[in-house]
């Protein structure tokens, strides 16, 4: 397995690139299941869970045509969902990627039945897919779970229904509306999640002929059509990707600019670090970033769905805080076991004690080096960010969970000076 080898402290100056986001490309790669149309999406990131994704696809019967994006920025993929060969999605895929699960609503709305492998628990936590299976259950599916699968049945077709979320989920959002899109009659979404890639979808989704109202609030309505045909579709801006990249120009101290980024749909966490002494400036092609004056101050924060501080920045502003003068005090809210990386930056010499769901980071003047590994995506793009702080140098091990969600990390951060270096082994 490859890994990073890093020579930390040199702040990053010039401009970078920001993908699709992935996870807006997952579920509208499964919203190709919706229609025998085809869908062709452009800006679509060169990821190893897009690469699940398309295998999955392939398996349920779809053909995907992946070029060269025409506008430069990516892959476009042509996905064509002519029939299923299989309504299956196999436990050896949905293990590698969770996301998987989001054939789910497509192939029970389309086909009218579905057997998906349950995903069980991940590294940040148990994380059940209890809600999809409400969602659809309400709109009249009878779900079965046998064997570690879900068996899901609608042969008559889903119904138009009242959905109620207990909690936000983003998954199961997407799960109902994709269902709902083909549904019979009108569905309410309520406590829906309200994230950009949701917006997304649901754009991509009225592209194909459905009827949906209210995508980005918490109640969005969906008059059930038919059937949908094919579209074209841009994927957005990754913001994950996006503060992950402002935090690295603020935490070496650089000047980065962020092309193709969108400030608004990082607002909570742009706003979080404007108080830790971050400029972000607006500019023509997205914004630039760079640190106000001297070190930064510690700022606590909180995650929250959208639109308040995301947890899948939380380890990447763990990191950003570890060299901030003062305290912070940082609480995880969405996922149970999202500390991973906390072990591993005390290596480098962070200060940051754990309570419950809440860390306690107190400054330091300087990481140091280290060999390091993670066992989930945040968490080891964290430790990158560190290392490119870090005095000396920083070996991160195992970097396959990095593949998955960002697209040639080691280039984009080499280009604007970082000292870098994929390596095989580790
Ligand atoms: C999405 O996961 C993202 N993944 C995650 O990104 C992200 O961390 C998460 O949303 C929260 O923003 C994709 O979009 C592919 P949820 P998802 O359902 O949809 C509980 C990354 O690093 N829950 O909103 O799986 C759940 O356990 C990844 O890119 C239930 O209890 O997240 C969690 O505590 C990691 N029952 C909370 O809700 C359910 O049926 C929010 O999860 C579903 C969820």
């Amino acid at each position: 397995m490859d890994r990073l080898r890093i020579r930390g402290g040199k702040p990053l100056h010039g401009e970078i690139p920001i993908s699709g986001a992935k996870n807006a490309a997952l579920p509208l790669m499964a919203a190709g299941l919706l229609s025998a149309e085809g869908l062709t999406l452009d800006n679509v990131p060169d990821l190893a869970d897009i690469a699940s994704m398309s295998q999955l696809l392939g398996v349920l019967g779809a053909t995907i045509e992946s070029k060269p994006d025409p506008s430069g920025r990516g892959r476009q993929l042509l996905i064509r969902a002519d029939r299923f060969t299989s309504f299956e999605a196999p436990y050896d895929i949905v293990r590698k990627m969770r996301a998987s699960v989001l054939v789910l609503g497509p192939l029970v709305a389309r086909g009218g039945q579905a057997r998906v492998s349950l995903p069980g628990g991940c590294a940040i936590g148990n994380r059940p897919v209890d809600l999809h299976l409400m969602a659809l259950e309400e709109m009249g599916a009878e779900i079965l779970l046998e064997a570690g699968y879900i068996e899901a049945r609608a042969p008559k077709g889903l119904k138009g229904a009242r959905v109620a979320f207990p909690m936000v989920s983003v998954g199961a959002t997407e799960n109902a509306l994709m269902a709902a899109a083909l549904a019979d009659g009108e569905t309410v979404l309520l406590n829906a999640a309200r994230e950009p890639e949701i917006i997304d979808l649901a754009a991509c989704l009225t592209a194909m002929g459905a009827k949906i109202e209210g995508a980005g609030t918490d109640t969005i309505r969906v008059r059930g059509v038919t059937s949908l045909h094919h579209a074209r579709h841009t994927v957005i801006a990754d913001r994950i990707e996006t503060g992950t990249f402002a935090i690295a120009a603020a935490l070496t101290g650089g000047d980065v600019e962020l092309v193709g980024a969108d400030l608004e749909h990082i607002a909570a966490a742009a706003a979080i670090l404007e108080d830790a002494g971050v400029s972000l400036t607006p500019t023509a092609r997205g914004f630039r970033v760079a640190r106000a004056n001297g070190r930064l101050e510690g700022v606590d924060v909180m995650t929250e769905p959208y639109p308040g501080f995301p947890t899948d920045l939380q380890a990447q502003f763990m990191a950003l805080m570890t060299t901030a003068k003062g305290a912070a005090m940082v609480t995880e809210t969405i996922f149970e076991n999202r500390f991973m990386h906390v072990p591993e930056l005390a290596r480098m010499g962070a200060n940051i004690n754990v309570h419950g769901a809440s860390a306690m980071i107190r400054g330091v003047e300087r990481l140091k080096g280290a060999p390091v590994m993670a066992t989930d995506l945040r968490a080891s793009v964290s430790l990158v960010l560190a290392g490119l702080a870090a005095e000396g140098e920083t070996l991160v091990n195992r970097i396959y969970h990095l593949d998955r969600g960002y697209e040639r990390v080691e280039a984009k951060l080499g280009a604007c000076g970082a000292d870098i270096i994929r390596e095989p082994g580790g």
